[in-house]
């Protein structure tokens, strides 16, 4: 199991009850992107079934997510709002090594767990900050979501790789994560 090495601190929170609506935008952004990602992968990696039929079922899932958040913002008179770059994602995808096919894999699939660790901590941080009402019945589903979602990136990292090989990526690509989260502001975005 994947422990991030950053805490997200309480002012998160405050930065994202005070702008909600940035943040479902943002939040919309990324549901979406998750599911392109898990789509584009499966492609990718076309030769490995088990890891195709997982990533087929995590896009569907995350569009289902994605048109849940869009909802929330239909009926809070918001829409969409513009596509932006996501500098943690940018940052966390440089350090995927991409010279070796195996290594590029194993990568990807920890970044992705990650990810949803990250998600899993801050959506667990907001729901437990929300008062009673479906906003935080909602978080609180996406927050097993991504718990699930954690688990399932890094069982299939073990499946396919030599489990030592994974636990020793994990500590480095946590180190890196903790360092980039840690440099940016602390905004109503999710990252
Ligand atoms: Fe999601
Ligand atoms: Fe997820």
């Amino acid at each position: 199991m994947i422990l991030l090495a950053y805490q997200t601190p309480r002012e998160w929170v405050d930065a994202v009850r005070a702008d909600f609506d940035s943040f479902l935008q943002d939040h919309a952004a990324n549901e979406r992107k998750a599911s392109a990602a898990a789509i584009q992968m499966a492609v990718q990696h076309h030769d490995i079934p088990p890891l195709v039929d997982a990533l087929v079922e995590l896009a569907g899932e995350e569009m289902d997510h994605f048109r849940q958040v869009y909802e929330i913002l239909r009926e809070r008179d918001t829409g969409l709002g513009q596509d932006s770059p996501d500098p943690y994602m940018t940052k966390l995808h440089g350090a995927i090594r991409k010279q070796a096919k195996s290594d590029f894999l194993l990568d990807r699939l920890l970044v992705f767990s990650i990810v949803e660790a990250r998600g899993c901590e801050r959506f667990g941080m907001l729901a437990d900050a929300l008062e009673e009402g479906p906003l935080k019945t909602f978080y609180t589903d996406l927050t097993r979501a991504e718990a699930r979602h954690r688990g399932l990136f890094t069982r299939l990292a073990r499946d396919i790789f030599d489990p030592t090989t994974v636990a020793k990526r994990i500590e480095t690509l946590v180190e890196i994560e903790a360092k980039i989260i840690a440099a940016l502001p602390l905004q109503a975005t999710l990252h």
